[in-house]
C-alpha cells in the first residue's frame, strides 16, 4: 500500500546520518521499510499491547518483501524498563541465533524504544537498529535521537548508551488505537520545543490545540513534523549533550523526580514532564526572567492539553534528594533547564536550594 508520504526529515550526522518518515500506512509500506531492513531475517521488539495490533501487520508486510519476522514480545509498562526485561531481548536474540548484521525493529512507544535501542547497542556491540514509534510521545521524542536507557530503581534512563537508529518510521494512522491520557502525555513533549526553542510553534498549539486532543490527521502530522524537526536540529548540533541538547529536559528533573518518587508507572512520564515543568516555569517567575503571565500562559496551554499542571505532595526534601541523581548534575551542582522568556530555555546552575525548594512548594498539590 502506498503511505503518500511527503519527503522525510533527515537527522544530520554525517555518515550515520538518517530519515525520520512520517505519514499514515508506512507499517504497509513493504518497499519503504525493507529498502532500510535489509536482511532476510529481522528481530522485532514489542510489547502485549502493540503487539495484538500491529505486530501481524508488520510482520506479512516484511513477509511479502522476503524478510522473516522473529517477534519478541516484552510485559507493558514504565515498570519493566528493567535490566530483567532487557534480558528477555538478549535470550531472544541468542536463542535465534541473530547475527550482528541482524536489524532490531522496536514497535512500540518509548519504553520498548529505549529498551530496543539500548539491546541493539548491547548485542554483539552493535546491531542495526530501526525504531516504529506508535505513540505520540515517541513519534515527537524518544524515538529520534538515540538516547537508549533502562530504569534503576535509583534514578530513570540511568543505564544507558548513545545508540542512533538507522531510520524512523512514524506510522500516524497507529495513533487511531492510542488512549486519550496518552495522547495528552505526548503532547507535553510537544509544547515543550515550543516553551525552549520555537515561539511560532507555540502560538500554533495555542490555536490548534483542540484539533491536535480530537486526532484531527493534518494538524497531528503538523504537530509531529515541528517536533521532529526540531529535535533532530538539535541533536545534529549537540548529539552527546554537551549543551544544546540539555534544553530538551525541560520539566524532566523535576519529572524524572515525581516518576521515581512516586514508583515507575504510577503517573506518566509526560505528565510528569507537565508539572516538573510548571515547577521550572515558576522557578524562572521568581527569578525574574519570565512575568506571572508567561506562567498563567505556560500553564493554560498545558491544561487545555488534558495534562497535570500541579506535582504530586513529596517532601520538597525528598524531591531534592531524588534531583541529586539528575544526569545533569555537575561536581555535584544541579543544573536546571529554566525559562529566560517563554521560547527561550537556558541551563542555570545558580538557583539556591531554598528559591527550587520554595518553586517546589508553590506547584505542589
Ligand atoms: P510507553 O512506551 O509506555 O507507551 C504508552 C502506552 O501506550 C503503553 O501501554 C503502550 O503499550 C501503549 N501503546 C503504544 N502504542 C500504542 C498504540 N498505537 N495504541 C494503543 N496503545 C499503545 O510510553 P511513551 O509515552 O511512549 O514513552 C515513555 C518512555 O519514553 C519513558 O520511559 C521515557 O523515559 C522515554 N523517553 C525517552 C526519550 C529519549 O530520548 N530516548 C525521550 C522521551 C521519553
Ligand atoms: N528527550 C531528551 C533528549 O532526547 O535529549
Amino acid at each position: 500500500m502506498q503511505s503518500g508520504h511527503t519527503d522525510p526529515l533527515t537527522v544530520e550526522l554525517g555518515e550515520r546520518s538518517y530519515p525520520i518518515h512520517i505519514a499514515a500506512g508506512l507499517l504497509t509500506d513493504g518497499t519503504l521499510l525493507s529498502a532500510h531492513v535489509r536482511a532476510k531475517k529481522a528481530v522485532v521488539v514489542t510489547n502485549t499491547t502493540v503487539a495484538p495490533l500491529y505486530l501481524e501487520r508488520l510482520r506479512s508486510t516484511l513477509q511479502t518483501a522476503g524478510i522473516e519476522v522473529i517477534p519478541v514480545i516484552l510485559p507493558d509498562g514504565e515498570a519493566y524498563k528493567t535490566w530483567e526485561t532487557l534480558n528477555l531481548i538478549f535470550d531472544a536474540l541468542l536463542e535465534n541465533r541473530c547475527e550482528r548484521k541482524t536489524p532490531l525493529i522496536a514497535l512500540g512507544g518509548g519504553v520498548i524504544g529505549d529498551m530496543g535501542g539500548f539491546a541493539a547497542a548491547c548485542y554483539q556491540r552493535g546491531m542495526p537498529f530501526i525504531q516504529i514509534p506508535t505513540t505520540l510521545l515517541s513519534q515527537v521524542d524518544s524515538s529520534v535521537g538515540g538516547k537508549t536507557a533502562i530504569n534503576h530503581p535509583l534514578g530513570k534512563n540511568m543505564i544507558g548508551a548513545f545508540y542512533q537508529p538507522g531510520a524512523v518510521f512514524a506510522d500516524m494512522s497507529t495513533l487511531n488505537t492510542l488512549p486519550d491520557r496518552e495522547l495528552s502525555a505526548g503532547l507535553a513533549e510537544v509544547i515543550k520545543y515550543g516553551l525552549i526553542r520555537d515561539l511560532p510553534f507555540l502560538e500554533w498549539l495555542e490555536a490548534h490545540i483542540e484539533r491536535l486532543l480530537a486526532r484531527d490527521p493534518a494538524a497531528l502530522i503538523e504537530a509531529v513534523r515541528r517536533s521532529c524537526q526540531n529535535k533532530a536540529e538539535v541533536v545534529a548540533a549537540d548529539e552527546r549533550e554537551t549543551g544544546e541538547r540539555a534544553l530538551l529536559n525541560l520539566g524532566h528533573t523535576f519529572g524524572h523526580a515525581i516518576e521515581t518518587g512516586l514508583g515507575y508507572g504510577e503517573w506518566l512520564h509526560g505528565e510528569a514532564v507537565a508539572a516538573g515543568t510548571l515547577i521550572a516555569a515558576r522557578l524562572s517567575c521568581d527569578l525574574s526572567w519570565i512575568s506571572e503571565a508567561d506562567v498563567r500562559r505556560i500553564e493554560a496551554i498545558h491544561v487545555r492539553a488534558g495534562l497535570p499542571v500541579r506535582a504530586p505532595k513529596l517532601e520538597v526534601a525528598r524531591y531534592l534528594e531524588l534531583m541529586s541523581h539528575d544526569k545533569k548534575v555537575e561536581d555535584g551542582r544541579l543544573r536546571l533547564v529554566l525559562l529566560q522568556a517563554v521560547g527561550k530555555a537556558v541551563v542555570f546552575d545558580g538557583a539556591s536550594v531554598a528559591q527550587i525548594g520554595a518553586a517546589i512548594e508553590a506547584r505542589c498539590t
